[in-house]
């Protein structure tokens, strides 16, 4: 019975290998200090997004490990069912505070965050603006809102306005959905602009701040702040920060809040304790943009904005070529490619962190510079 299902697989991948587009789960164990061990070397990588080494800092796996003991290794069942634990509530109250919003909400991660937010607000009716360049959960979450929904170039603040003058006057409500820093590309949305227009129009806006949590100076905040625990944070687990009575309307309306198993309590203790590294550490969260700069400097690059680096490289076998060239080196740097991001536009994705010192960071920009002459 299952081998047309097979055949359908087999015929599936070939056509993936075909176009260099397969994707493997490659064995590697990550330890400290940007260490990767993939087939028994040590690799530094620069694929991870614990921006600030956390991940590995004994404060947090000590505090992880206290919830573990007290709590238990699971939540339960929903955060509705079986009540909200400790960790949980004590990490809500310290977001918003960081955020200097009411409230906070914590889901399972920021996929889940994404995928019950927008569902929650609007409907059949509404509209959503997207930027083209938005994470593929905040394009999941606003497919599944049923509200019509209209996708603007990368930042282009004049499409987004021609659009909101086109639609807005026959929606009920309109939400803008846009990213702090774009996971991709590294750059920044020109969040002054886009929040001046929602409000001209009379629209909300969500910014995504998956990538600039602690690693680049926060700008203006919008009335829906979402992002994740698993990237500065060092943990796992997705929130949103705005008033409380939009909290307080999630909490009984995100379908992937109510329906889903509380984040382990170890997830949300560990966040809490990255997050007050963050807060009492200025140096520390300077140093990844810093070192990324470093890098852009040296390779003659367009100065970095924010921890992520694209090096574009075109076609997706040649950014594999060059990911492998680089592995050999003893540096781990995945090559992006479609879908992830447009075809034609595979590339390296350099990500920095504060566990990275300055030497590796010019030798990898060293081996960058003698394995791809042309760049300069
Ligand atoms: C911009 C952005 N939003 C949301 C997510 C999803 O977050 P999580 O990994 O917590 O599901 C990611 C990455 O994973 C991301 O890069």
């Amino acid at each position: 019975m299952s081998d047309s299902l097979d055949a359908f697989a087999a015929e599936k991948l070939a056509g993936l290998d075909a176009a260099s587009l397969r994707r493997r789960l490659v064995p590697t164990a990550r330890g400290p200090a940007a260490g990767a061990e993939r087939a028994g070397r040590t690799l530094v990588s620069f694929s991870c997004n614990d921006y600030l080494g956390l991940s590995h800092d004994p404060r947090v796996i000590a505090a992880a490990a206290e919830a573990l003991a007290r709590y238990g290794a699971g939540a339960g069942a929903s955060r509705l069912v079986t009540g909200n634990s400790p960790p949980l509530a004590a990490l809500e109250e310290r977001l918003a505070r960081h955020k200097g919003k009411e409230a906070a909400l914590v889901f399972g991660s920021g996929y889940l965050a994404n995928l019950g937010i927008a569902p929650a607000l609007v409907g059949p009716g509404d509209l959503i603006l997207i930027d083209e360049l938005g994470h593929s959960c905040l394009f999941a979450g606003a497919r599944m809102s049923g509200a019509r929904v209209e996708v603007f170039p990368h930042n282009a603040l004049e499409a987004l306005e021609a659009l909101l003058r086109a639609h807005r006057g026959s929606v009920r409500r309109a939400l803008i959905l846009t990213e702090r820093i774009f996971s991709m590309d590294g750059d920044r949305a020109p969040l002054p602009e886009i929040l001046t227009l929602a409000q001209d129009y009379d629209a909300w806006t969500l910014v995504d701040d998956a990538h600039g949590l602690g690693v680049v100076e926060p700008g203006p905040r919008a009335p829906l702040e979402m992002g994740t625990l698993s990237k500065t944070l060092g943990s796992y687990g997705g929130y949103l920060c705005a008033s409380r009575a939009v909290i307080d309307l999630l909490t009984s309306r995100a379908r992937s809040l109510v329906y889903t198993t509380g984040l382990p309590p170890a997830s949300a203790a560990a966040a809490l304790a990255a997050l007050a590294i963050v807060e009492s550490e200025p140096e520390r969260a300077a140093r990844p943009l810093a070192l990324a700069r470093r890098f852009t400097a040296r390779l003659g690059l367009a100065e970095a904005e924010s921890p992520v680096v694209p090096v574009l490289v075109g076609e997706a076998e040649a950014a594999l070529a060059l990911s492998a060239a680089l592995e050999k080196r003893g540096f781990l740097v995945v090559a992006i490619r479609p879908p992830t991001v447009a075809p034609g536009t595979a590339r390296l994705r350099v990500a920095f962190s504060a566990a990275h010192s300055e030497e590796q960071v010019d030798a990898l920009a060293d081996a960058l510079a003698t394995l791809t002459p042309d760049r300069r």
